[in-house]
């Protein structure tokens, strides 16, 4: 497969952060980047044209938080939740004896991945179908969406983190 430079910002708050995704493995970089930022409840808005690198950077997350492979889809295509319960197993034995850093006890209470495709949304009311009001409330949320544009009045209060990928 050819490599194809991608230009990613992302914005948190008011700093902003940008990394240029030369190839493929290169998302690893902007995960990592990306982890340190979200905490349970946080919302990324991932924006950028179709096979700009939305889906693959929400793989590299998951898998930079230890997430397993599988992940389920409640509605279809449009949503998929990565469970991180063995991560936390995995973690609480590894550090019961030692003290845990704060980023990684910030990972820690990061629970489920909600990866959210709004790309087949048109209208608000197919929000009802996803409730992500729900997920949110559900503890150690971190929800993800591509195409955020299509459901930007749920957007509009949230703050989210925002990804924009260019290429
Ligand atoms: N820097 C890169 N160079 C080459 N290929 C890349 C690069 N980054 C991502 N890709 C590839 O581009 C393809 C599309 O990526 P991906 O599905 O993540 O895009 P997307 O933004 O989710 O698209 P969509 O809007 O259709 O959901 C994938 O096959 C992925 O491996
Ligand atoms: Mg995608």
């Amino acid at each position: 497969m050819t490599s194809q430079t991608r230009k990613v910002t992302i914005k948190s708050g008011k700093t902003a952060s940008h990394f240029v995704v030369h190839k493929v493995d290169d998302w690893q970089n902007v995960a990592k980047a990306l982890v340190r930022l979200v905490k349970p409840g946080t919302i990324v808005a991932l924006s950028g044209p179709l096979g700009a690198g939305k889906t693959t950077l929400v793989q590299y997350l998951a898998k930079t938080l230890d997430a397993p492979k599988r992940a389920i889809s409640p509605t279809f295509a449009l949503m998929r939740i990565y469970k991180l319960e063995t991560r936390i197993s995995k973690l609480v034995s590894r550090n019961r004896k030692t003290e845990i850093r704060d980023s990684a006890k910030r990972k820690f209470d990061i629970r489920r991945l909600v990866h959210v495709d709004a790309y087949r949304i048109e209208d608000v009311k197919d929000l009802v179908v996803l409730d992500l009001d729900e997920e949110l409330m559900e503890p150690g949320t971190v929800v993800l969406i591509e195409w955020p544009e299509n459901i930007r009045s749920w957007l509009s209060k949230k703050h989210p983190i925002e990804v924009r990928i260019s290429f």
